[in-house]
């Protein structure tokens, strides 16, 4: 979610506009980019080959892929206190906010009453990205993890936040919110068709923002993660703000640190970072740091969150605490003594999550985050380590992820007008715009990943329109990134072409060279009723959106998209997921060969699913045999009313609401989508 923990201020001052460009430039573009460099139509003949995220250990992405194509109908636009889905199938409740993991926790009160110990034993609020990792390949048992973004303090207590007369938290309230946030590892089985949570499973495990995890890479060990509670810089505390997800070839889960910065304060002198990054601001988003100096306070617990120096040094105070967030975080659920660990490499932003490239035998493993704030940027990063398969086996999966995601290079995308783009290494020898070296403006590695839109700036990066998930296709490694909206654009880039960006829009990209790559727009968001220069894609009352935000392929190519409506087309309906096939579009003469949506091709983006009211969907994961799809319902207004998520709150009834993973099934148990 960004609508209530994102910052609507403009941090990037930089002004890399360098690409100025009319709209007609992209759209004539269309139909002569990328022209011949897939196999994409191949597929349409009927050839089939092997899924390039060929990943053995979690997924089905080694399955031979055919061409497919949707065999459900767009549903109606939906306004309700309920889920709406396609006709044939069902959509039940999976482990709501406050689902007890183990019996130290109480049941979940519906009065709101749970103490903070019952919120560390139980799972989070506010679902955001997940991935189901099965046990032994089984699509009926495995573990679901799932990121807990934020919180709806007037949800989580009885009444609401409280503070004392001094203005303080108390410490009850403080601890529960702390706990709420992070990553569920939950135990989930399918027993006569319904998916259940396993309480007590040796593997359900909570990370939340106090839980102790390592740092590694870049940054790790210096003088910038040197806090009270790490003289040597090796740990951290906590994962926050937890927004989109990965997973790796070697079984593994990310989990992306986004809008984290709200979470401190500063009362001194900003850094050069924090001014980039934005907030830091004289309080804190939920106001933490007020129950600092309490007789229970454990290791500076809440008054970490302030990170003004007043200390000596870094010893003495939490002056580095923010350093230790920005990350994209690697969870072992299979190991729960494991700690999880921060790979600074990939940067430190507000990731919204991370995805790996296509995967090729002896070549870098690569990662694609995004950074979601306006006029931020899409970066990449580059193992120095090359892919060994045997690996997707690994029997130490963390020492694996040491292996490639600790040493590489850190890339940040500029898209040039004509429809190629550059990848820009961020190294201390990397030689910026004002013709001075990174090493120069930062120094070390470190200084540049703790700075890295401060860096990515300096090397000429293109500001897009928030850039939220990335994924991959399975069929031809093309990378797709959702530009979820930017009401602030005043000029258009070529990538980012419609100023008062409303709707958003998808770029796509393949690589094409080490540092260079060639892109194309696939979608724009539109209400229907838009102009047609606002309405490029020619979407209908049945497949309008805005805000593209999740995304994600399952492993047989089909792409979903998932809502963060703002805008007029959330006067039409509620947050939804969209779903299409990019390498079965048909071509036509508008969109070239390998097409793209346009108003001839449209219908092949259905609406499959519609969230409650209030809501933002969230979130995808997926069986192996793709009979299940799972979805969170994050922030609902007044929802679930019963484990049917299609079931409408009454009128005149009140639910305490509860962020859920929300299960599909078909009702013949067949595949999901077709
Ligand atoms: Fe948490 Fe950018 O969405
Ligand atoms: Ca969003
Ligand atoms: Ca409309
Ligand atoms: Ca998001």
């Amino acid at each position: 979610m960004s609508k209530a923990t994102s910052n609507s201020k403009i941090y990037n001052q930089s002004q890399n506009e360098p690409f100025s460009s009319v709209l007609e430039k992209n759209l004539s573009r269309r139909t002569v980019v990328r022209g011949g460099m897939f196999s994409a139509m191949a597929l349409l003949s009927g050839l089939t080959l092997t899924g390039c995220n060929s990943d053995d250990n979690n997924d089905s992405n080694d399955e031979v892929l055919e061409s497919i194509a949707l065999a459900f109908e767009s549903i109606a636009a939906s306004r309700t206190d309920a889920c709406a889905i396609a006709a044939g199938y069902t959509a039940s409740i999976l482990a709501p906010w406050g689902t007890p993991l183990n019996s130290t926790a109480s049941a979940w009160d519906a009065d709101g009453n749970n103490t903070f110990t019952d919120q560390l034993n139980a799972v989070g609020m506010n679902h955001d990205g997940m991935h189901f990792f099965p046990i032994n390949g089984s699509s009926d048992d495995g573990l679901l993890v799932v990121n807990h973004e934020y919180i709806e303090q007037y949800a989580l207590h009885p009444a609401g936040a409280t503070t004392d007369a001094s203005g303080n938290r108390p410490v009850a309230e403080v601890r529960k919110e702390i706990y709420a946030h992070g990553v569920s590892v939950i135990r989930i089985q399918r027993i006569d068709g319904v998916w259940q949570v396993i309480e007590n499973d040796a593997l359900n495990r909570r990370f939340t923002s106090d839980t102790v995890i390592d740092l590694a890479g870049p940054v790790a060990g210096t003088s910038y993660a040197i806090t009270p509670f790490s003289i040597d810089g090796t740990k951290t505390r906590g994962t926050n703000n937890n927004c989109g997800n990965g997973y790796t070839p070697w079984g593994t889960y990310l989990t992306a640190e986004e809008n984290w910065p709200g979470y401190f304060k500063n009362d001194g002198t900003k850094t050069e970072d924090q001014i980039r990054l934005g907030d830091f601001g004289t309080s804190t988003r939920y106001k933490w740091d007020t129950a600092a100096g309490d007789a229970t306070e454990v290791d500076g617990e809440f008054t970490r969150w302030n990170v003004t120096a007043t200390g000596a040094d870094a010893t003495e105070d939490y002056r580095n605490e923010a350093n230790g967030f920005g990350y994209i975080v690697e969870i072992d659920p299979f190991n729960a003594d494991a700690r999880a660990v921060k790979r600074t490499a990939l940067g430190r932003v507000r990731h919204e999550n991370a995805v790996f490239g296509k995967l090729t035998e002896g070549e870098p493993v690569i990662f694609y985050t995004g950074d979601d704030a306006r006029f931020e940027y899409i970066y990449k990063f580059v193992s120095d380590a090359k892919w060994d398969p045997a690996d997707a086996n690994s029997s130490d999966p963390l020492a694996t992820g040491s292996k490639y995601m600790d040493a590489g290079t850190l890339y940040v995308a500029r898209f040039d007008a004509d429809g190629t783009g550059v990848w820009l290494p961020l190294t201390t020898t990397s030689v910026a715009t004002d013709g001075k070296t990174l090493g120069l403006h930062f120094g070390t590695l470190a200084g540049i990943i703790i700075n890295t839109r401060g860096a990515a700036d300096l090397m000429g990066a293109t500001p897009m329109d928030r850039p939220e998930w990335g994924a991959v296709s399975p069929i031809n490694g093309d990378v797709y990134f959702t530009l979820t909206n930017n009401t602030k654009r005043t000029e258009a880039n070529a990538a980012n072409p419609r100023i008062d960006n409303d709707y958003g829009h998808i770029i796509r990209w393949s690589e094409t060279g080490a540092a260079a790559f060639e892109w194309e727009i696939f979608v724009f968001g539109s209400n229907d009723g838009a102009s047609a220069d606002i309405n490029l894609s020619g979407l209908t009352d049945l497949n309008e959106f805005a805000s593209p935000d999740g995304l994600s392929f399952d492993s047989r190519g089909i792409l979903w998209i998932e809502t963060d409506n703002g805008s007029d087309v959330a006067d039409d309906t509620n947050d939804q997921v969209l779903a299409v096939v990019p390498t079965s579009l048909p071509a036509t003469a508008a969109n070239g060969s390998t097409p793209v949506i346009s108003a001839d091709n449209q219908a092949e983006i259905r609406r499959f699913f519609v969230g409650p009211n209030g809501c933002e969907v969230t979130g995808v994961a997926y069986s192996p045999d793709n009979t299940s799809i799972f979805f969170n319902i994050q922030h609902p207004g007044n929802w679930p009313y019963t484990t049917d998520a299609a079931a409408v709150t009454p009128d005149g009834t009140t639910v305490r609401p509860r962020a859920s993973t929300v299960v599909i099934q078909k009702t013949d148990g067949g595949k999901i989508g077709v």
